[in-house]
């Protein structure tokens, strides 16, 4: 196989849930292996958009990064650091927008999303959102970028951004490609299983954060949303029967026929609690070592300084040719 460079981001706002680990966290961890050169993100300048507490912020900056660290990201192997310690991503963010057209960003579905849920905050920075996240991308050369559907069509943009700048400036850009986890991209809501799981949902119940301990995570799962069939399958239609068995599928390694014969002659109150059991393993190790991560701040810090060294260093040279090729410097 081809060794990669990869970069992914996520945004600081909030504490991931269980469908932002199995749809992508837990994949960040297995791309470091193949040879792979990978980087990533915490996101602080993106989450800026959406009106902002600053210590609330910078808390969850460095708790993210902690998290991150907790799921299997190596930071000696893997630069890992946040967006805005390395001033380069903002520089390059304006020679892109200068070969960005207003069409392509209108076009954006979570910018359209994103400005009718905050009708009263629709802000330059949500409109120009992409061209930030493309500067990310484009500043390290990454050959792939691991997204959920969500953030598939910025990668697009990306990509289309890099060629236009190759074909007016000369080859200068790496053209990305968006990468989608083959496996347990999309995790329902519990209690509304026909919609992705998701942090903001007003019912807590509908999720499970990554740091929700083991009574809460078994209340929420004993309340998931099933339908009234009697037997446990996975088939269309079934949303929340299918949600749960994704979601034990994903915890044990088990596959889908596996799974429907374990549970076969079983109610749902037996596949809820061996769903919620299969959860609590796996994210208490991940939980266990998230405490110790923060309750280490001089290795936390000195993770993300080094990190931001590292990526400074790439993103600099890339900054220089980009600069170079417009003919600035
Ligand atoms: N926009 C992404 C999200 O909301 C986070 C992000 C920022 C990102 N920059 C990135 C993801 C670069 C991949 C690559 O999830």
């Amino acid at each position: 196989m081809d060794k990669k460079i990869i970069l992914s981001g996520i945004k600081p706002t909030g504490i991931p849930t269980l469908g932002n680990y199995i749809g992508a966290l837990r994949n960040w961890n297995l791309m470091q292996k193949d040879g792979n050169y990978c980087y990533y993100m915490v996101a602080d300048l993106h989450a800026l958009t959406v009106r902002n507490d600053p210590d609330e912020l910078r808390q969850q900056t460095r708790s993210m990064a902690a998290l991150l660290i907790a799921c299997g990201i190596d930071p000696d192997r893997s630069p890992l650091f946040i967006q805005s310690h390395v001033h380069q991503h903002a520089e390059l963010s304006w020679l892109l927008g200068c070969v960005t057209y207003m069409g392509e960003l209108n076009r954006m579905t979570q910018f359209k999303d994103k400005s009718a849920k905050h009708a009263d905050n629709i802000n330059a920075g949500l409109y120009t959102y992409p061209v930030l996240m493309a500067s990310d991308i484009l500043i390290y050369g990454a050959h792939q970028v691991p997204v959920g559907d969500d953030q598939k069509q910025h990668v697009e943009l990306a990509r289309n951004i890099a060629i236009r700048f190759n074909n007016a400036f000369g080859d200068t850009f790496v053209v990305p490609e968006p990468v989608m986890p083959k496996f347990g991209a999309r995790i329902m809501g519990l209690q509304d299983p026909e919609h992705k799981m998701s942090k903001t949902d007003t019912n807590p119940n509908g999720y499970i954060s990554m740091l929700d301990d083991p009574a809460v995570i078994t209340k929420k799962f004993k309340k998931a949303v099933t339908d009234c069939e009697p037997v446990i399958a996975y088939a269309e239609g079934r949303y929340g029967c299918n949600n749960l068995l994704t979601i034990f599928c994903a915890c044990t390694g088990k596959t889908m026929d596996e799974a429907v014969k374990d549970f076969e002659g079983c109610g749902y109150g037996r596949l809820k609690a061996a769903v919620a059991e299969a959860v609590i393993a796996e994210l208490e190790p991940v939980q266990s070592e998230y405490r110790r991560i923060m309750d280490d701040r001089e290795y936390l810090d000195g993770v993300l300084k080094k990190g931001a060294e590292q990526a400074a260093e790439k993103a600099q040279q890339t900054l220089d040719l980009a600069f170079s090729r417009v003919g600035i410097r």
